[in-house]
Protein backbone atom coordinates (compact mmCIF):
# COMPACT_ATOMS: atom_id res chain seq x y z
CA UNK A 1 0.00 0.00 0.00
CA UNK A 2 1.00 3.31 -1.07
CA UNK A 3 1.92 5.42 2.50
CA UNK A 4 1.12 8.85 1.11
CA UNK A 5 -2.85 7.58 0.05
CA UNK A 6 -4.99 10.40 -1.94
CA UNK A 7 -6.08 11.03 1.82
CA UNK A 8 -2.47 12.98 2.65
CA UNK A 9 -2.61 16.80 2.11
CA UNK A 10 -0.95 18.93 -1.38
CA UNK A 11 -1.99 18.17 -4.55
CA UNK A 12 -4.34 16.10 -6.55
CA UNK A 13 -2.98 12.46 -7.13
CA UNK A 14 -1.68 11.11 -10.54
CA UNK A 15 -5.01 8.51 -10.26
CA UNK A 16 -4.34 5.74 -12.77
CA UNK A 17 -6.88 2.57 -13.40
CA UNK A 18 -7.10 -0.81 -15.19
CA UNK A 19 -10.75 -2.36 -15.68
CA UNK A 20 -12.50 -3.73 -12.97
CA UNK A 21 -11.72 -7.75 -14.00
CA UNK A 22 -14.79 -10.27 -14.47
CA UNK A 23 -14.86 -12.86 -12.32
CA UNK A 24 -16.39 -15.76 -14.13
CA UNK A 25 -12.61 -17.43 -14.26
CA UNK A 26 -9.30 -16.95 -13.44
CA UNK A 27 -7.18 -14.15 -15.18
CA UNK A 28 -4.92 -14.97 -17.92
CA UNK A 29 -2.13 -13.51 -20.31
CA UNK A 30 -4.72 -10.59 -21.67
CA UNK A 31 -5.88 -9.47 -18.05
CA UNK A 32 -2.40 -9.36 -16.48
CA UNK A 33 -1.26 -7.08 -19.71
CA UNK A 34 -3.27 -4.25 -19.00
CA UNK A 35 -2.62 -4.83 -15.11
CA UNK A 36 0.73 -5.05 -15.41
CA UNK A 37 1.10 -2.04 -17.73
CA UNK A 38 -1.18 -0.05 -15.17
CA UNK A 39 1.57 -1.05 -12.74
CA UNK A 40 4.34 0.43 -14.59
CA UNK A 41 2.97 3.51 -15.24
CA UNK A 42 2.01 3.47 -11.43
CA UNK A 43 5.38 3.35 -10.42
CA UNK A 44 6.97 5.51 -12.92
CA UNK A 45 5.27 8.71 -11.74
CA UNK A 46 5.69 7.55 -8.17
CA UNK A 47 9.59 7.36 -9.03
CA UNK A 48 8.91 11.19 -10.32
CA UNK A 49 8.21 11.84 -6.96
CA UNK A 50 4.30 12.18 -7.28
CA UNK A 51 1.69 11.21 -5.28
CA UNK A 52 -0.04 8.19 -7.25
CA UNK A 53 -3.45 6.39 -6.68
CA UNK A 54 -3.34 3.08 -8.48
CA UNK A 55 -6.84 1.22 -8.30
CA UNK A 56 -7.43 -2.62 -9.77
CA UNK A 57 -10.49 -4.60 -8.80
CA UNK A 58 -13.12 -7.11 -10.10
CA UNK A 59 -16.70 -6.33 -11.86
CA UNK A 60 -19.02 -9.35 -10.19
CA UNK A 61 -22.36 -8.62 -11.09
CA UNK A 62 -24.32 -9.43 -14.28
CA UNK A 63 -25.61 -12.64 -16.13
CA UNK A 64 -22.16 -13.83 -17.23
CA UNK A 65 -21.10 -14.22 -13.71
CA UNK A 66 -24.52 -15.53 -12.06
CA UNK A 67 -24.47 -18.21 -14.71
CA UNK A 68 -20.97 -19.68 -14.43
CA UNK A 69 -21.51 -19.48 -10.56
CA UNK A 70 -24.42 -21.67 -11.20
CA UNK A 71 -23.21 -23.75 -13.44
CA UNK A 72 -20.79 -24.73 -11.34
CA UNK A 73 -22.70 -25.00 -8.41
CA UNK A 74 -21.70 -22.19 -6.50
CA UNK A 75 -24.04 -19.00 -5.19
CA UNK A 76 -23.23 -16.18 -7.50
CA UNK A 77 -21.20 -14.73 -4.37
CA UNK A 78 -19.74 -17.60 -3.57
CA UNK A 79 -18.06 -18.01 -6.65
CA UNK A 80 -16.84 -14.39 -6.55
CA UNK A 81 -15.16 -14.73 -3.29
CA UNK A 82 -13.63 -17.77 -4.40
CA UNK A 83 -12.07 -16.62 -7.34
CA UNK A 84 -11.08 -13.08 -6.32
CA UNK A 85 -9.34 -14.60 -2.93
CA UNK A 86 -7.92 -17.84 -4.51
CA UNK A 87 -6.73 -16.45 -8.18
CA UNK A 88 -7.14 -12.74 -8.72
CA UNK A 89 -5.51 -11.42 -5.53
CA UNK A 90 -2.98 -13.85 -5.96
CA UNK A 91 -1.76 -13.53 -9.25
CA UNK A 92 -1.25 -9.14 -8.71
CA UNK A 93 0.64 -10.20 -5.75
CA UNK A 94 2.86 -12.68 -7.74
CA UNK A 95 3.76 -10.32 -10.30
CA UNK A 96 4.61 -7.75 -8.02
CA UNK A 97 1.97 -5.25 -8.54
CA UNK A 98 1.64 -2.43 -6.18
CA UNK A 99 -2.03 -1.43 -6.33
CA UNK A 100 -3.38 0.84 -3.65
CA UNK A 101 -6.64 -0.18 -3.50
CA UNK A 102 -8.74 -3.11 -5.05
CA UNK A 103 -12.39 -2.80 -5.72
CA UNK A 104 -15.13 -5.41 -5.91
CA UNK A 105 -18.30 -3.99 -7.01
CA UNK A 106 -20.31 -6.37 -4.55
CA UNK A 107 -18.63 -4.38 -1.42
CA UNK A 108 -21.09 -2.19 0.27
CA UNK A 109 -18.90 0.77 -0.37
CA UNK A 110 -19.79 0.75 -3.76
CA UNK A 111 -23.06 -0.61 -3.99
CA UNK A 112 -24.39 1.87 -1.62
CA UNK A 113 -22.82 4.96 -3.51
CA UNK A 114 -24.19 3.25 -7.02
CA UNK A 115 -27.49 3.43 -6.08
CA UNK A 116 -26.91 7.42 -4.66
CA UNK A 117 -25.26 7.99 -7.79
CA UNK A 118 -28.29 6.39 -9.97
CA UNK A 119 -31.35 7.69 -7.39
CA UNK A 120 -29.48 11.25 -8.21
CA UNK A 121 -29.83 11.03 -11.82
CA UNK A 122 -33.04 10.13 -11.78
CA UNK A 123 -34.30 12.69 -9.97
CA UNK A 124 -32.67 15.02 -12.57
CA UNK A 125 -34.52 13.47 -15.30
CA UNK A 126 -31.78 11.81 -16.52
CA UNK A 127 -32.93 8.41 -15.93
CA UNK A 128 -36.52 7.50 -17.81
CA UNK A 129 -38.68 4.67 -18.37
CA UNK A 130 -39.07 2.68 -21.30
CA UNK A 131 -39.05 -0.30 -23.57
CA UNK A 132 -36.31 -2.07 -25.51
CA UNK A 133 -36.28 -4.84 -28.01
CA UNK A 134 -32.78 -6.46 -29.23
CA UNK A 135 -30.09 -8.69 -29.92
CA UNK A 136 -27.75 -8.62 -26.63
CA UNK A 137 -24.44 -10.48 -26.17
CA UNK A 138 -24.00 -11.80 -22.80
CA UNK A 139 -20.28 -11.89 -22.98
CA UNK A 140 -20.11 -8.51 -23.63
CA UNK A 141 -22.93 -7.86 -21.59
CA UNK A 142 -24.21 -5.19 -24.15
CA UNK A 143 -27.11 -4.56 -26.61
CA UNK A 144 -25.97 -5.22 -29.96
CA UNK A 145 -27.27 -3.12 -33.43
CA UNK A 146 -28.48 -5.61 -35.83
CA UNK A 147 -25.62 -3.88 -38.46
CA UNK A 148 -22.69 -5.53 -36.19
CA UNK A 149 -23.51 -8.41 -35.87
CA UNK A 150 -22.05 -11.63 -38.44
CA UNK A 151 -23.52 -14.44 -40.04
CA UNK A 152 -23.76 -17.77 -38.06
CA UNK A 153 -21.91 -20.60 -39.69
CA UNK A 154 -21.86 -24.42 -39.36
CA UNK A 155 -23.46 -25.11 -35.68
CA UNK A 156 -24.71 -21.66 -35.17
CA UNK A 157 -25.87 -21.20 -39.05
CA UNK A 158 -29.17 -19.20 -39.58
CA UNK A 159 -28.08 -17.42 -36.48
CA UNK A 160 -26.71 -13.78 -35.43
CA UNK A 161 -23.14 -13.71 -33.94
CA UNK A 162 -21.52 -10.70 -31.37
CA UNK A 163 -18.66 -10.02 -33.51
CA UNK A 164 -16.64 -10.23 -30.64
CA UNK A 165 -17.26 -13.46 -29.14
CA UNK A 166 -18.35 -14.92 -32.30
CA UNK A 167 -21.13 -16.55 -30.41
CA UNK A 168 -25.07 -16.46 -30.79
CA UNK A 169 -26.80 -13.11 -29.37
CA UNK A 170 -30.14 -13.49 -27.48
CA UNK A 171 -33.57 -11.24 -27.89
CA UNK A 172 -34.07 -9.47 -25.29
CA UNK A 173 -37.05 -7.43 -24.61
CA UNK A 174 -37.80 -5.78 -21.33
CA UNK A 175 -39.27 -2.71 -19.98
CA UNK A 176 -36.04 -1.25 -18.29
CA UNK A 177 -34.60 2.70 -17.36
CA UNK A 178 -32.84 4.42 -19.66
CA UNK A 179 -30.47 7.22 -19.32
CA UNK A 180 -30.59 10.02 -21.94
CA UNK A 181 -27.27 8.96 -23.74
CA UNK A 182 -28.79 10.17 -27.08
CA UNK A 183 -28.49 14.20 -25.66
CA UNK A 184 -24.83 13.79 -24.93
CA UNK A 185 -23.67 13.23 -28.67
CA UNK A 186 -22.68 17.03 -29.19
CA UNK A 187 -20.81 17.81 -26.11
CA UNK A 188 -18.98 14.48 -26.03
CA UNK A 189 -18.18 15.25 -29.87
CA UNK A 190 -17.23 19.05 -28.87
CA UNK A 191 -14.74 17.34 -25.63
CA UNK A 192 -12.77 14.72 -27.55
CA UNK A 193 -12.38 18.23 -30.28
CA UNK A 194 -10.89 20.67 -27.22
CA UNK A 195 -9.24 17.57 -26.23
CA UNK A 196 -7.19 15.56 -28.54
CA UNK A 197 -5.36 13.33 -25.78
CA UNK A 198 -8.36 12.24 -24.04
CA UNK A 199 -8.32 9.06 -26.25
CA UNK A 200 -5.30 7.32 -27.41
CA UNK A 201 -4.07 6.15 -29.64
CA UNK A 202 -5.29 7.91 -32.53
CA UNK A 203 -7.03 4.61 -34.14
CA UNK A 204 -8.77 4.57 -31.14
CA UNK A 205 -10.17 8.12 -30.96
CA UNK A 206 -10.99 7.98 -34.63
CA UNK A 207 -13.10 4.56 -34.46
CA UNK A 208 -14.94 6.94 -31.09
CA UNK A 209 -15.56 9.83 -32.74
CA UNK A 210 -16.96 7.97 -35.84
CA UNK A 211 -19.32 5.82 -33.71
CA UNK A 212 -20.53 9.48 -32.07
CA UNK A 213 -21.35 11.19 -34.90
CA UNK A 214 -23.51 8.27 -35.96
CA UNK A 215 -25.82 9.45 -33.25
CA UNK A 216 -26.41 7.78 -29.96
CA UNK A 217 -29.47 5.86 -28.82
CA UNK A 218 -30.35 6.09 -25.37
CA UNK A 219 -28.92 3.54 -23.05
CA UNK A 220 -30.55 0.99 -21.15
CA UNK A 221 -29.51 0.84 -17.37
CA UNK A 222 -31.75 -1.61 -15.60
CA UNK A 223 -32.56 -5.64 -16.11
CA UNK A 224 -35.70 -7.14 -14.19
CA UNK A 225 -35.22 -10.63 -15.82
CA UNK A 226 -32.42 -11.55 -13.02
CA UNK A 227 -31.80 -10.25 -9.41
CA UNK A 228 -27.47 -10.57 -9.75
CA UNK A 229 -27.33 -6.90 -9.71
CA UNK A 230 -27.25 -3.67 -7.26
CA UNK A 231 -31.26 -2.70 -6.71
CA UNK A 232 -32.69 0.34 -8.54
CA UNK A 233 -33.36 2.38 -5.45
CA UNK A 234 -36.84 3.79 -6.12
CA UNK A 235 -37.98 0.18 -8.18
CA UNK A 236 -36.05 -2.51 -6.78
CA UNK A 237 -37.29 -5.07 -9.07
CA UNK A 238 -34.90 -3.77 -11.45
CA UNK A 239 -31.50 -4.32 -10.47
CA UNK A 240 -28.41 -1.90 -12.31
CA UNK A 241 -26.83 -2.07 -15.55
CA UNK A 242 -23.69 -4.48 -15.04
CA UNK A 243 -22.04 -1.73 -17.10
CA UNK A 244 -22.86 1.16 -15.34
CA UNK A 245 -22.34 -0.19 -11.88
CA UNK A 246 -18.97 -1.22 -12.91
CA UNK A 247 -17.78 2.41 -14.60
CA UNK A 248 -18.91 4.23 -11.38
CA UNK A 249 -15.76 1.57 -9.76
CA UNK A 250 -13.61 4.43 -10.33
CA UNK A 251 -15.57 7.60 -8.62
CA UNK A 252 -16.69 5.33 -5.29
CA UNK A 253 -13.24 3.04 -4.58
CA UNK A 254 -12.02 6.85 -4.14
CA UNK A 255 -14.93 8.69 -1.92
CA UNK A 256 -17.59 9.50 -3.92
CA UNK A 257 -20.57 10.95 -1.88
CA UNK A 258 -18.44 9.28 1.40
CA UNK A 259 -15.24 11.02 1.39
CA UNK A 260 -14.93 14.76 -0.26
CA UNK A 261 -11.36 15.52 0.68
CA UNK A 262 -10.15 11.79 -0.95
CA UNK A 263 -12.57 12.54 -3.73
CA UNK A 264 -11.39 15.59 -4.91
CA UNK A 265 -7.49 14.96 -4.14
CA UNK A 266 -8.15 11.94 -6.43
CA UNK A 267 -10.69 11.99 -8.92
CA UNK A 268 -10.65 11.85 -12.16
CA UNK A 269 -8.14 9.26 -12.91
CA UNK A 270 -5.25 10.54 -15.23
CA UNK A 271 -5.65 7.38 -17.23
CA UNK A 272 -7.88 4.81 -17.39
CA UNK A 273 -6.17 2.03 -19.10
CA UNK A 274 -8.54 -0.37 -21.11
CA UNK A 275 -8.32 -2.64 -23.66
CA UNK A 276 -9.48 -1.61 -26.91
CA UNK A 277 -12.90 -3.93 -26.61
CA UNK A 278 -13.96 -1.48 -23.89
CA UNK A 279 -13.32 1.61 -25.31
CA UNK A 280 -16.78 2.91 -25.78
CA UNK A 281 -17.80 2.34 -22.52
CA UNK A 282 -15.07 4.03 -21.12
CA UNK A 283 -15.21 7.23 -23.83
CA UNK A 284 -18.67 7.29 -24.73
CA UNK A 285 -21.00 6.09 -21.81
CA UNK A 286 -18.51 6.99 -18.72
CA UNK A 287 -17.89 10.29 -19.57
CA UNK A 288 -21.59 11.23 -20.41
CA UNK A 289 -22.49 9.68 -16.76
CA UNK A 290 -19.83 12.20 -15.52
CA UNK A 291 -21.38 14.70 -18.18
CA UNK A 292 -24.49 14.17 -16.57
CA UNK A 293 -23.41 14.55 -12.57
CA UNK A 294 -21.64 17.52 -12.94
CA UNK A 295 -18.55 16.03 -12.30
CA UNK A 296 -14.85 16.50 -13.91
CA UNK A 297 -13.84 13.96 -16.77
CA UNK A 298 -11.11 11.93 -16.77
CA UNK A 299 -7.93 13.42 -18.74
CA UNK A 300 -7.17 10.38 -20.50
CA UNK A 301 -8.35 6.98 -21.71
CA UNK A 302 -5.55 4.88 -23.16
CA UNK A 303 -6.61 1.35 -25.16
CA UNK A 304 -4.27 -1.26 -25.23
CA UNK A 305 -4.65 -3.85 -28.51
CA UNK A 306 -5.24 -7.23 -27.59
CA UNK A 307 -2.54 -10.02 -27.10
CA UNK A 308 -4.16 -12.59 -30.31
CA UNK A 309 -3.96 -15.88 -30.22
CA UNK A 310 -4.07 -17.61 -34.02
CA UNK A 311 -5.51 -14.30 -35.18
CA UNK A 312 -8.17 -14.12 -32.81
CA UNK A 313 -8.81 -11.90 -29.20
CA UNK A 314 -7.21 -13.85 -26.43
CA UNK A 315 -9.61 -15.10 -24.35
CA UNK A 316 -10.95 -17.57 -21.54
CA UNK A 317 -11.87 -20.10 -25.06
CA UNK A 318 -8.91 -19.94 -26.95
CA UNK A 319 -6.29 -19.37 -24.28
CA UNK A 320 -2.74 -20.73 -25.20
CA UNK A 321 -2.72 -22.71 -22.56
CA UNK A 322 -0.12 -20.66 -21.16
CA UNK A 323 -1.16 -19.16 -17.68
CA UNK A 324 1.18 -16.17 -16.43
CA UNK A 325 2.48 -18.70 -13.88
CA UNK A 326 4.17 -21.09 -16.76
CA UNK A 327 6.01 -17.79 -17.71
CA UNK A 328 7.18 -16.89 -14.26
CA UNK A 329 8.52 -19.84 -13.17
CA UNK A 330 10.20 -20.28 -16.28
CA UNK A 331 11.65 -16.74 -16.82
CA UNK A 332 10.62 -15.10 -13.46
CA UNK A 333 8.25 -12.30 -12.60
CA UNK A 334 10.82 -9.30 -14.06
CA UNK A 335 11.29 -10.94 -17.27
CA UNK A 336 7.63 -11.35 -17.79
CA UNK A 337 6.23 -8.00 -16.71
CA UNK A 338 9.24 -6.93 -19.09
CA UNK A 339 8.25 -8.85 -22.37
CA UNK A 340 5.03 -7.96 -23.32
CA UNK A 341 5.22 -4.41 -23.05
CA UNK A 342 8.68 -4.25 -24.17
CA UNK A 343 7.49 -6.46 -27.33
CA UNK A 344 4.21 -5.43 -28.37
CA UNK A 345 3.56 -1.36 -29.57
CA UNK A 346 1.43 -0.05 -27.31
CA UNK A 347 -2.45 0.05 -28.79
CA UNK A 348 -1.20 -2.38 -30.94
CA UNK A 349 -2.37 -6.18 -31.35
CA UNK A 350 0.46 -8.48 -30.87
CA UNK A 351 1.39 -12.35 -30.29
CA UNK A 352 2.73 -13.88 -27.77
CA UNK A 353 5.23 -16.84 -28.30
CA UNK A 354 7.70 -18.84 -25.96
CA UNK A 355 10.29 -18.65 -28.74
CA UNK A 356 10.45 -14.88 -28.90
CA UNK A 357 10.19 -14.41 -25.34
CA UNK A 358 12.96 -16.88 -25.03
CA UNK A 359 15.21 -15.22 -28.05
CA UNK A 360 14.59 -11.76 -26.68
CA UNK A 361 15.16 -12.79 -22.81
CA UNK A 362 18.66 -14.58 -23.77
CA UNK A 363 20.12 -11.29 -26.07
CA UNK A 364 18.53 -8.90 -24.46
CA UNK A 365 18.35 -9.59 -20.51
CA UNK A 366 20.80 -12.20 -20.13
CA UNK A 367 23.35 -10.82 -22.62
CA UNK A 368 23.08 -7.65 -23.11
CA UNK A 369 21.91 -6.25 -19.49
CA UNK A 370 22.74 -9.21 -17.17
CA UNK A 371 26.10 -9.69 -18.21
CA UNK A 372 26.94 -6.06 -17.75
CA UNK A 373 25.90 -5.48 -14.33
CA UNK A 374 27.85 -9.17 -13.71
CA UNK A 375 30.84 -7.73 -15.69
CA UNK A 376 31.23 -4.58 -13.67
CA UNK A 377 30.92 -6.00 -10.00
CA UNK A 378 33.60 -8.83 -10.67
CA UNK A 379 35.93 -6.46 -12.07
CA UNK A 380 35.37 -3.09 -9.23
CA UNK A 381 35.92 -6.83 -7.27
CA UNK A 382 39.06 -7.86 -8.77
CA UNK A 383 41.23 -4.85 -9.22
CA UNK A 384 40.03 -2.57 -6.46
CA UNK A 385 38.59 -5.35 -3.71
CA UNK A 386 34.66 -4.28 -4.16
CA UNK A 387 35.48 -0.76 -3.37
CA UNK A 388 34.06 1.51 -6.05
CA UNK A 389 36.94 3.60 -7.27
CA UNK A 390 36.61 7.40 -7.83
CA UNK A 391 36.89 8.91 -11.35
CA UNK A 392 40.06 10.30 -12.00
CA UNK A 393 39.54 12.07 -15.52
CA UNK A 394 36.70 11.38 -17.75
CA UNK A 395 37.67 12.03 -21.56
CA UNK A 396 35.51 12.51 -24.65
CA UNK A 397 34.50 8.50 -24.28
CA UNK A 398 33.01 8.97 -20.83
CA UNK A 399 31.62 12.75 -21.93
CA UNK A 400 29.31 10.48 -24.58
CA UNK A 401 27.94 8.09 -21.40
CA UNK A 402 26.76 10.91 -19.68
CA UNK A 403 24.97 12.88 -22.64
CA UNK A 404 24.01 9.19 -23.60
CA UNK A 405 22.30 8.96 -20.19
CA UNK A 406 20.88 12.30 -20.21
CA UNK A 407 19.14 11.52 -23.69
CA UNK A 408 17.78 7.99 -22.39
CA UNK A 409 16.47 9.38 -19.51
CA UNK A 410 14.84 12.21 -21.25
CA UNK A 411 13.47 9.70 -23.20
CA UNK A 412 12.50 7.00 -21.22
CA UNK A 413 10.16 9.58 -19.10
CA UNK A 414 8.73 11.10 -22.37
CA UNK A 415 7.56 7.51 -23.83
CA UNK A 416 6.80 5.94 -20.64
CA UNK A 417 5.18 8.90 -17.71
CA UNK A 418 3.66 10.92 -20.83
CA UNK A 419 3.20 8.84 -23.81
CA UNK A 420 2.60 5.45 -22.42
CA UNK A 421 4.78 3.91 -24.77
CA UNK A 422 6.66 1.75 -22.75
CA UNK A 423 7.97 -0.23 -25.60
CA UNK A 424 9.46 3.32 -27.10
CA UNK A 425 10.36 4.10 -22.94
CA UNK A 426 12.27 0.59 -22.40
CA UNK A 427 14.36 0.69 -25.81
CA UNK A 428 15.58 4.18 -24.46
CA UNK A 429 16.62 2.32 -21.53
CA UNK A 430 18.22 -0.77 -23.60
CA UNK A 431 20.12 1.48 -25.94
CA UNK A 432 21.81 3.10 -23.41
CA UNK A 433 22.63 -0.08 -22.16
CA UNK A 434 24.19 -1.17 -25.10
CA UNK A 435 25.82 1.63 -25.01
CA UNK A 436 28.05 1.27 -21.81
CA UNK A 437 28.54 -2.68 -22.88
CA UNK A 438 30.03 -0.93 -26.40
CA UNK A 439 32.08 1.84 -24.21
CA UNK A 440 33.77 -1.18 -21.98
CA UNK A 441 34.89 -3.36 -25.43
CA UNK A 442 36.27 0.23 -26.82
CA UNK A 443 38.08 0.97 -22.95
CA UNK A 444 39.02 -2.82 -22.31
CA UNK A 445 39.56 -2.65 -19.09
CA UNK A 446 41.06 -5.71 -18.76
CA UNK A 447 44.11 -4.99 -20.65
CA UNK A 448 44.35 -1.28 -19.03
CA UNK A 449 44.37 -3.22 -15.65
CA UNK A 450 47.62 -5.38 -17.31
CA UNK A 451 49.63 -2.31 -17.42
CA UNK A 452 50.96 -1.49 -14.02
CA UNK A 453 51.33 2.06 -14.18
CA UNK A 454 50.16 5.09 -12.25
CA UNK A 455 48.13 7.18 -15.45
CA UNK A 456 46.55 3.28 -15.76
CA UNK A 457 45.47 2.65 -12.87
CA UNK A 458 43.48 5.98 -12.76
CA UNK A 459 42.24 5.07 -16.34
CA UNK A 460 41.06 1.77 -15.33
CA UNK A 461 39.24 3.75 -11.88
CA UNK A 462 37.56 6.12 -14.12
CA UNK A 463 36.12 3.22 -17.02
CA UNK A 464 34.75 1.15 -13.99
CA UNK A 465 33.23 4.02 -11.91
CA UNK A 466 31.81 5.38 -15.33
CA UNK A 467 30.14 1.68 -15.97
CA UNK A 468 29.27 1.41 -12.18
CA UNK A 469 27.51 4.49 -12.66
CA UNK A 470 25.63 4.41 -15.84
CA UNK A 471 24.12 1.20 -14.10
CA UNK A 472 23.24 2.88 -11.17
CA UNK A 473 20.99 4.75 -13.52
CA UNK A 474 19.44 1.67 -15.35
CA UNK A 475 18.35 0.57 -11.99
CA UNK A 476 16.67 3.46 -11.02
CA UNK A 477 14.87 3.77 -14.48
CA UNK A 478 13.75 0.09 -14.80
CA UNK A 479 12.78 -0.20 -11.46
CA UNK A 480 9.27 0.23 -12.70
CA UNK A 481 9.30 -2.31 -15.06
CA UNK A 482 11.16 -4.66 -13.46
CA UNK A 483 11.44 -4.27 -9.29
CA UNK A 484 13.02 -7.30 -8.66
CA UNK A 485 15.98 -7.57 -10.21
CA UNK A 486 16.73 -3.83 -10.37
CA UNK A 487 16.66 -4.12 -6.51
CA UNK A 488 19.33 -6.93 -6.80
CA UNK A 489 21.52 -4.54 -8.79
CA UNK A 490 20.91 -1.74 -6.44
CA UNK A 491 22.05 -4.06 -3.66
CA UNK A 492 25.32 -5.50 -5.49
CA UNK A 493 26.24 -1.50 -6.35
CA UNK A 494 25.77 -0.66 -2.48
CA UNK A 495 24.35 1.84 -3.60
CA UNK A 496 21.31 1.87 -0.71
CA UNK A 497 23.74 2.64 1.68
CA UNK A 498 24.55 6.44 0.20
CA UNK A 499 21.30 7.40 -1.72
CA UNK A 500 18.55 5.55 0.12
CA UNK A 501 15.89 3.02 -1.18
CA UNK A 502 15.26 2.53 -5.01
CA UNK A 503 12.32 3.30 -4.93
CA UNK A 504 12.84 7.00 -3.41
CA UNK A 505 15.25 7.46 -6.38
CA UNK A 506 13.39 10.35 -9.00
CA UNK A 507 13.24 9.30 -12.71
CA UNK A 508 14.19 13.12 -13.53
CA UNK A 509 17.67 13.29 -10.84
CA UNK A 510 18.49 9.75 -12.52
CA UNK A 511 20.92 11.37 -15.12
CA UNK A 512 23.17 13.39 -12.55
CA UNK A 513 26.12 12.25 -12.88
CA UNK A 514 28.57 11.31 -9.89
CA UNK A 515 25.56 10.51 -7.79
CA UNK A 516 27.27 6.75 -6.55
CA UNK A 517 29.98 7.69 -4.45
CA UNK A 518 33.28 6.25 -4.50
CA UNK A 519 33.36 4.28 -1.63
CA UNK A 520 30.49 2.38 -1.41
CA UNK A 521 30.96 -1.51 -1.75
CA UNK A 522 30.28 -3.43 -5.02
CA UNK A 523 29.44 -7.14 -4.90
CA UNK A 524 29.16 -9.65 -7.09
CA UNK A 525 25.36 -10.20 -5.97
CA UNK A 526 22.79 -12.87 -7.24
CA UNK A 527 22.62 -13.21 -11.31
CA UNK A 528 19.77 -10.67 -12.64
CA UNK A 529 18.75 -13.00 -15.39
CA UNK A 530 19.98 -16.73 -14.75
CA UNK A 531 20.59 -18.81 -18.23
CA UNK A 532 17.22 -20.64 -19.36
CA UNK A 533 17.19 -24.35 -18.69
CA UNK A 534 16.25 -26.34 -21.52
CA UNK A 535 12.71 -26.55 -21.02
CA UNK A 536 9.98 -27.07 -23.61
CA UNK A 537 6.58 -24.93 -23.89
CA UNK A 538 4.11 -26.67 -21.54
N1 LIG B 1 -15.64 -6.10 -16.41
C1 LIG B 1 -15.36 -5.46 -17.64
C2 LIG B 1 -14.60 -4.17 -17.41
C3 LIG B 1 -15.29 -3.16 -16.55
S1 LIG B 1 -14.33 -1.74 -16.30
C4 LIG B 1 -15.34 -0.64 -15.60
C5 LIG B 1 -14.53 -6.39 -18.51
N2 LIG B 1 -13.83 -7.33 -17.88
S2 LIG B 1 -12.90 -8.43 -18.56
O1 LIG B 1 -12.59 -9.37 -17.53
O2 LIG B 1 -13.51 -8.94 -19.74
O3 LIG B 1 -11.53 -7.74 -18.84
C6 LIG B 1 -11.41 -6.88 -19.87
C7 LIG B 1 -10.01 -6.32 -19.96
O4 LIG B 1 -9.00 -7.31 -19.80
C8 LIG B 1 -9.79 -5.78 -21.33
O5 LIG B 1 -10.34 -4.53 -21.53
C9 LIG B 1 -8.30 -5.76 -21.39
O6 LIG B 1 -7.85 -4.65 -20.68
C10 LIG B 1 -7.94 -7.06 -20.67
N3 LIG B 1 -7.86 -8.15 -21.64
C11 LIG B 1 -8.62 -9.27 -21.69
N4 LIG B 1 -8.22 -10.05 -22.73
C12 LIG B 1 -7.20 -9.44 -23.37
C13 LIG B 1 -6.37 -9.75 -24.45
N5 LIG B 1 -6.49 -10.87 -25.13
N6 LIG B 1 -5.42 -8.87 -24.78
C14 LIG B 1 -5.23 -7.70 -24.10
N7 LIG B 1 -5.99 -7.38 -23.09
C15 LIG B 1 -6.99 -8.21 -22.70
O7 LIG B 1 -14.53 -6.21 -19.71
Amino acid sequence: MNPMGPESAGAKAFYVTTPIYYVNDAPHLGHAYTTAAADVLARWHRQRGERVWFLTGTDEHGQKIMRTAAANGFSSQEWCDRLVEESWKPLWEHLDIANDDFIRTTQKRHADRVQEFVQDLYDKGEIYKGGYEGPYCVGCEEYKLPGELLDGEGEYAGRKLCPIHKKPVEILSEENYFFKLSEYGDKLLAHYEANPDFIQPESARNEVVNFVRQGLQDLSVSRSTFDWGIPIPWDPKHVIYVWVDALLNYATAVGYNENPQKFESTFPADVHLVGKDILRFHAVIWPAMLMAQGLPLPRKIAANGWLMVGGEKMSKSNLTGIKPQDLTSHFGVDAYRWYFLRAIAFGQDGSFSWEDLTARYTSELANDYGNLASRVAAMVGKYFGGTLPEAMADGEAEKAIHDGLVAAVAEADRRIGDELDFQGGILAVFDFIKQVNGYLTEQEPWKVAKDGSEGARARLATILYTAAESLRAVAILLNPVMPETSQKLWDSLGAEASLGALADQKVQEAAWWGKLPAGTTVTKGAVLFPRLEEKAQP
